[in-house]
């Protein structure tokens, strides 16, 4: 009976499942009732007294090997099922989801590559300036109201008198012009994209944060001429070829002369609907020739240079291009809203 017992471990050893059914023919084979270490435990009855002791130890321990490896097995097997079924290729793939460019991005980045193709290259300015560059050395008078508490946030104020050395956050990207017109001289030709704050009520068409694009070319001989070429491109591009524009005058404390310019409706084609209010026209942006004021307080001589500057709100431009009516939209990022904004840009 030993020699069965070591007969019996020798092919329990042996065992290798490598599949469902052979699991089974070998629980059915050693573990079941009628098996063959069942088969051990009925002959145990009739064993002599004496040698009770060692094969009741022995058959016992066969039992528990056959058991353990019929355990690991099931187990084993079990793993390779789910492993399997982790590479099934037939099963559909899980697709992830591509983003969106927020529409803000897609035309301010478009609006950066219809002037790069003319000679514009990019800088950004810091969103948290100092009076100087946002308004004095921009020719605002001490008392203009655009340096005002209820337009500007401020971060640090001296008194209450305006001081250059007052921090806030910038109200217009003309800070940029500023800020490269001191540490290079002409000819500069480049478009500052950026993120500006004011002080405003929040609405359908207002916001306290958005973001502007302005341009700046300063070089000898720079005209008026030039400054209305540059944005009859910039329309067309922007608008399509048909795309009028029309320049009225204006005020800002840093161009003189300056106007702001107007482009025929895109949407009705200039004939008139609610968009531009039966005008045929849309306000798009602040533009003129820069101040010699500022081209002296910037360390740039105002006899041989002049220049032309610019700066539009990239929400505007982008309400117009897909026509959405509320501001508050562009920051709410509301995927649903996001996701129809699909671009090369
Ligand atoms: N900075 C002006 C604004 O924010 C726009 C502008 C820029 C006007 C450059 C003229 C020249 O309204």
């Amino acid at each position: 009976m030993l020699d069965k017992i070591k007969e019996l471990a020798g092919s329990v050893q042996q065992f290798q499942a490598n599949s469902a059914e052979s699991l089974e023919q070998f629980r059915l084979k050693f573990l079941s009732k009628k098996g063959e270490i069942g088969q051990l435990f009925d002959e145990f009855r009739t064993v002599p007294a004496e040698m009770k002791k060692q094969l009741g130890a022995e058959i016992n321990k066969l039992k528990q090997f056959a058991q353990q490896k019929y355990d690991d097995a099931a187990a084993a097997l079990e793993n390779a099922v789910s492993d399997d079924s982790r590479h099934d290729l037939t099963r559909p793939g899980e697709p992830f989801e591509i983003g969106t460019r927020h529409p803000i991005s897609i035309v301010k980045n478009e609006i950066v590559d219809i002037f790069s193709r003319i000679g514009f290259t990019v800088a950004e300015g810091p969103e948290v300036e100092d009076d100087w560059h946002v308004f004095s050395a921009m020719n605002f008078a001490a008392e203009h109201p655009a340096r005002d508490m209820q337009d500007t946030f401020f971060v640090e104020k001296k008194s209450m008198e305006p001081d250059p050395h007052d921090i806030l956050l910038r109200t217009h990207t003309s800070s940029v012009q500023s800020r490269i017109m001191e540490k290079r001289q002409p000819p500069i030709r480049m478009i500052f994209p950026g993120r500006v704050f004011r002080n405003e009520a929040i609405s359908a068409r207002a916001h306290c944060i958005f973001h502007q694009v302005e341009g700046l070319y300063v070089a000898e001989n720079v005209s008026f001429a030039d400054l209305k070429q540059t944005l009859l491109y910039f329309a067309k591009e922007m608008f399509g070829n048909d795309t009028k524009i029309r320049l009225r005058p204006s005020y800002f404390p840093f161009t003189e002369p300056s106007a702001e310019m107007d482009v025929s409706c895109s949407i009705c084609g200039g004939k008139g609907c609610n968009i531009c209010k039966g005008t045929g026209w849309l306000e798009i942006l602040g533009c003129g020739m820069v101040d010699p004021n500022v081209l002296k307080n910037c360390g740039i001589d105002s006899e041989k240079y002049t220049g032309f500057a610019f700066g539009m709100g990239v929400e505007r431009i982008a309400m117009l291009k897909y026509q959405v009516r509320d501001l508050r939209l562009y920051f709410e990022n509301d995927i649903r809203f996001l996701k129809q904004f699909k671009s090369a840009y």
